[in-house]
């Protein structure tokens, strides 16, 4: 008997419970394509949302409990130090929370992943406020 594997050989992250890299991939790209046509979150983020998905991919990746990439290829998430340079009001707050929280509940995961995603999601982009 191994004390060391999980009850059941349970996935332990939620990385692995949504199944990984491309779950994460395929939110990401669906949240940018709604991002693109609101007209108040678009004029804050780069013409080239290439580099924009990539980063915000691999940083759920390692929040969630997958691979490191994203640090060490960016360095420390600081997410609210690097959200500085944008005018983030209650508007801007309010659409990217709603154009995630829409991407995540279309996705195919169990309810309890999803409701984690949303809670966090729904607290970290408060914290990014600063206006
Ligand atoms: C749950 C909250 C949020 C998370 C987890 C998050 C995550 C990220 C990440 C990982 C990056 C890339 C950082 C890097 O350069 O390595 C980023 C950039 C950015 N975020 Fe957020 N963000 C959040 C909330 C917001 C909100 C509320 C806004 C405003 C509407 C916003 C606007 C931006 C902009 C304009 C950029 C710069 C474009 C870029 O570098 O790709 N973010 N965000």
């Amino acid at each position: 008997m191994d004390d060391q594997q999980a009850p059941h050989g349970q996935p332990v992250t939620l990385y692995e419970a949504v199944g990984g890299q491309p779950y994460f991939v395929a939110l990401v790209e669906d949240f940018y394509g709604r991002i693109e046509t609101d007209p108040v979150v678009r004029p804050l983020y780069p013409d080239d949302l290439g580099p924009s998905i990539t980063h915000t991919a691999l940083f759920l990746i390692q929040y969630w409990g997958g691979p490191g990439t994203y640090s060490e290829t960016r360095g420390h998430p600081r997410l609210r130090m690097r959200h500085a340079p944008f005018v983030i009001g209650q508007a801007e707050r309010d659409g990217w929370f709603k154009h995630m929280s829409d991407a995540v509940n279309e996705t195919d995961v169990i309810q309890e992943a999803k409701d984690m995603m949303i809670r966090y999601f729904d607290h970290a982009a408060t914290a990014m406020m600063n206006s």
